[in-house]
């Protein structure tokens, strides 16, 4: 890749999106065996692995230049550290090959959740050091079949979320009355750590021209009042939750916070030494950062009494409703600002190149007229917004952004399986036989990149 473009398009995960969950050679995933306890069809999805060119043509209509997915991990190696399934790395290699046939960049997440489940059972997923190794072995995969159609790799999904919810890969549901708790969290958390240098590392070594970050949740948090504890309360929940892991992942090194989180929970990890090894080696040190962004939250002190009729909006941050902003159907605030907010900030903490991969409003009021319209203004205007904040971003405060990848580009189950909350410029009818329908909303993101931003009143 010579010049670099702006990447304007959408973003998608395996287990949310490909569906073909019985074929072609796959093993199961811990959302394959949450099927067989819900019923929420993730074998199925939005069926991506039998339309994907179809899919492809679509973004290719839009004018994307840019489609980040991930690759489920069990579809390469079934087991998760057995053998390969070479069904699994041409499936890929003809996705990738297609994407860049439209002009269309890659941007491939390695881990976005669907752990193998024979992980799950034999290592209790993230805890057991074996996954990490596994890991490693299934990075190197991707990177030798891969590397020459990917260029922008993302490495493991929201991973400073995983202290707040180590339940995820878990074997047995954990509580944090459990004894071994602490120990469970983050010992299972290092190891992440651990997978995001090691893959960084694998990636530069094997592939030096190309590019890999790690994906963040942003959940950036304002004081809910101008009372220095509001203020101090969002300050620790920033810390926490924003810029400590990435703190981690520049630095190679547990920072004052962390050390004396360990250390009050009782917690003694202990780090080999060829892991300090590897979080202080140079190569091991990310390209740039990329992250979601849906809303964000306000923090009061507990102690706080003149805030007690504040609106909590939990989200697991036990937070509160920002009262000057307005909030979607499913109660996320909408706030631009705070997009521009973030990114500045990280900008200016980390020094790195940022990147959107996520970002965009989930509804349930999408309707399928007759004639295949559907009139999603309300979803042109928060992506007005939040792409002006990008706009101002770029070119007012000049921070290096590196892409905008709104998420569920094409519809697609939400992260616990509701198929009725959509984000898509394209109706996928789960109903009627998977068909494809253009919203208003893919008129007007195609002119606006077309216009690489500048057309924001565009569409039909
Ligand atoms: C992010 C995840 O947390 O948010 C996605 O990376 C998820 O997998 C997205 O789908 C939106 O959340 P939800 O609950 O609306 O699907």
């Amino acid at each position: 890749m010579s010049e670099q473009k702006f990447l304007w398009g959408g973003s998608t995960s395996a287990f949310q999106f490909e569906g073909g969950g019985n074929e072609g050679g796959k093993g199961q995933s811990i959302y394959d065996a949450r099927e067989a306890k819900s019923g929420i069809t993730y074998s199925i999805a939005s069926d991506f692995y039998h339309r994907y060119r179809e899919d492809i043509a679509l973004m290719a209509e839009m004018g994307f230049t840019a489609f980040r997915m991930s690759i489920a991990w069990t579809r390469i190696i079934p087991d998760g550290e057995g053998p390969v399934n070479e069904e699994g790395i041409a499936f890929y290699r003809s996705v990738f090959s297609e994407l860049k046939n439209h002009g269309i960049e890659p941007v491939v997440t390695l881990f976005h959740w669907d752990m193998p489940l024979a992980l799950v059972e034999k290592y209790d997923g993230w805890f057991g050091e074996e996954t990490l190794r596994a890991f490693e072995r299934y990075c190197h995969v991707c990177f030798e079949h891969f590397g020459d159609l990917v260029h922008y790799w993302l490495t493991l999904n929201e991973n400073n979320l995983g202290l707040m919810i180590p339940s995820m890969f878990s074997s047995k549901k954990r509580s944090s009355q459990d004894p071994d708790y602490e120990v469970y969290r983050w010992t299972s958390y290092h190891h992440t750590i651990l997978a995001h240098f090691a893959a960084v590392r694998a990636c530069h070594k094997m592939l030096p021209g190309a590019s890999i970050g790690c994906m963040m949740a942003s959940a950036l948090a304002y004081p809910l009042s101008p009372d220095p504890r509001d203020v101090r309360a969002a300050q620790v929940h920033n810390e926490t939750v924003n810029w400590d892991e990435i703190e981690l992942l520049t630095s190679g090194r547990y920072n004052a916070h962390m050390l004396r989180a360990m250390e009050s929970a009782g917690v003694d990890l202990k780090i080999a030494a060829d892991h300090v090894q590897l979080m202080l080696d140079p190569t091991s040190k990310m390209d740039f950062i990329s992250f979601s962004y849906y809303y964000s939250v306000c923090m009061r002190d507990g102690e706080n009494k003149a805030n007690e009729d504040a609106e909590t909006i939990q989200m697991m941050y036990s937070a509160y409703a920002n009262p000057c902003l307005e909030k979607s159907s499913f109660g996320w605030t909408i706030d631009p600002m705070g997009l521009r907010i973030f990114m500045n900030e990280l900008y200016d903490r980390f020094g790195l190149p940022v990147m959107v991969v996520e970002n965009g409003l989930g509804v349930k009021d999408d309707v399928l007229n007759e004639d295949g319209t559907v009139h999603d203004d309300y979803r042109i205007a928060y992506l007005r917004e939040h792409i002006d904040a990008v706009n101002k971003t770029r070119f007012e405060d000049g921070v290096p952004v590196l892409g905008y990848l709104p998420w569920g580009c094409i519809d697609l189950y939400s992260a616990s399986g509701d198929r009725t909350k959509r984000y898509g410029f394209v109706y996928v009818d789960f109903d009627g036989g998977l068909s494809r329908y253009r919203k208003d909303s893919f008129y007007w993101y195609r002119d606006v990149i077309a216009s690489d931003g500048e057309n924001l009143d565009g569409g039909r």
